[in-house]
């Protein structure tokens, strides 16, 4: 391990952004290697150029609260590994750097206050009933396409103010031609579609923002955008840029753990036991979800001056890459951080949410929605038994599924 700053850069020795290490999950071992070597290491060449990865709890911790040396700022290249095209490089609030951030941020931040969480449990639950009553018990079944999916983009819809089984398809088609923002490899006809559907995104959402301008002021998202000095008068791309972040940031995030919770008990199924033991260790196991998954792999920065972190010098105007699957797996924090533990003591010291000032403003409703649908399973007294092995997404950036068949079994 490097311990003062010099001009020679500790070259990681896998390159971790190689999507076929999540598509065949293997990427434990590389990560471990980085932790115990070198916490901060230089990728040369990528599919995505040169960068750093930061892959320790601390360190992580440490670069996020250090906003003037490393910016999130879209105008330095944005949030994740790959570089946006131009004309995707959307502007809004966790893709900025204070001030721009923080007015925009106490904008939305009360919609998610305890209050309207409050009232968003209740929803949360009613919707998880309804989807979980309709799965075919004794059946193989998608658990992503029938209860992910659906609970998630429920959901959103509600915060949105939009009808759950009138608009949950476009809501999904809209939230994945926007998550695709950052590919490097769009193809022209791609780009023509991305345009066209981010259009009907935003038609959308100004009707709803148009009716919200129209009433008296309300405690729900969309209003508070509208009504506040900070986001009312957005020009369009800005707009779509924030719309898409709340849609985006809510979706595939949520959608993987409520996926993940199937392969914890799978994987430990002594797990599930203990839950219907002790049902108040339900809220703990949510946050061990959210831990183990790490649904969000990475956020990056870009160096705004001359640093030095854990030995290294990092020029300004670099790219530096913040692995929570790895920091979520950091022995140093996580005693034997593999395994899947819902008694975690310390599980909510994860990572998952990133850290400091852009530290996830839906994390709440996120932990409200597997922490109701492990207690929907447990309350139905289910084990869910997968059938075959689940595919995963290839992405350096997102940890997910893209198809998990199940079959749910009484607990006998
Ligand atoms: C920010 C993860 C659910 C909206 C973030 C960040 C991460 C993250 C890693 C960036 C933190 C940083 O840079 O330090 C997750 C995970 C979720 C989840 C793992 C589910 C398990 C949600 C939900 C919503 C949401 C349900 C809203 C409906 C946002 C927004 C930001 C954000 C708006 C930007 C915050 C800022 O820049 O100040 N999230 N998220 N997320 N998330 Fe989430």
């Amino acid at each position: 391990m490097a311990t003062a700053a010099t001009d020679a850069r500790a070259i990681a020795p896998v390159d971790v952004s190689r999507e076929a290490l999540y598509v065949e999950n293997r990427w434990h071992e590389p990560f471990a290697q980085l932790r115990r070597e070198m916490p901060v290491s230089w990728t040369p060449e990528s599919p995505y150029g040169p960068y750093w990865s930061v892959v320790t709890h601390e360190l992580v911790s440490k670069v996020e609260l250090d906003t003037e040396t490393f910016s999130s700022s879209w105008e330095r290249g944005n949030i994740t590994i790959a570089d946006p095209a131009p004309e995707t490089n959307l502007p809004n609030f966790i893709a900025a750097d204070p001030p721009l951030h923080t007015a925009q941020r106490k904008v939305i931040q009360p919609a998610f206050a305890p209050s309207q969480m409050r009232i968003r449990e209740q929803q949360v639950r009613e919707r998880c009933a309804y989807l979980l009553d309709k799965v075919p018990v004794g059946e193989t079944f998608d658990w992503v396409t029938e209860v992910s999916i659906p609970q998630t983009m429920g959901m959103l819809c509600i915060i949105f103010g939009m009808d759950p089984d009138a608009e949950s398809e476009d809501l999904k088609r809209w939230s994945d031609f926007a998550s695709g923002v950052g590919e490097n490899s769009q193809t022209e006809e791609y780009r023509a579609e991305w345009l066209t559907q981010m259009h009907a995104m935003l038609a959308r959402f100004d009707q709803l923002l148009d009716e919200r301008r129209q009433a008296e002021p309300g405690d729900d998202l969309l209003s508070r955008m509208v009504h506040s000095e900070a986001m009312g008068n957005l020009l369009p791309m800005e707009r779509l840029a924030n719309l898409a972040l709340l849609l985006v940031g809510g979706n595939d995030t949520t959608r993987n753990s409520a996926s993940a919770i199937v392969r914890g008990f799978d994987m430990y199924p002594e797990q599930l036991d203990v839950l219907y033991g002790d049902a108040s260790l339900i809220p703990n196991a949510a946050q061990e979800v959210i831990r183990w998954q790490s649904p969000v792999l990475h956020m990056r920065r870009t160096t705004t001056r001359d640093t030095e972190l854990a030995g290294q010098h990092i020029p300004e105007g670099e790219k530096v890459v913040l692995w929570y699957i790895s920091a979520n797996r950091d022995e140093a924090v996580f005693e034997d951080a593999d395994r899947f533990d819902v008694a975690r003591a310390n599980a909510r010291r994860h990572l998952a949410f990133g850290h400091g000032i852009h530290r996830c403003v839906g994390a709440r409703l996120a932990e409200i929605q597997i922490g109701t649908l492990i207690e929907e399973i447990v309350g139905r007294g289910w084990r869910i038994v997968p059938q075959g092995e689940p595919t995963r997404q290839a992405s350096p950036f997102l940890r997910g599924f893209t198809s998990m068949p199940v079959k749910i079994e009484r607990r006998g």
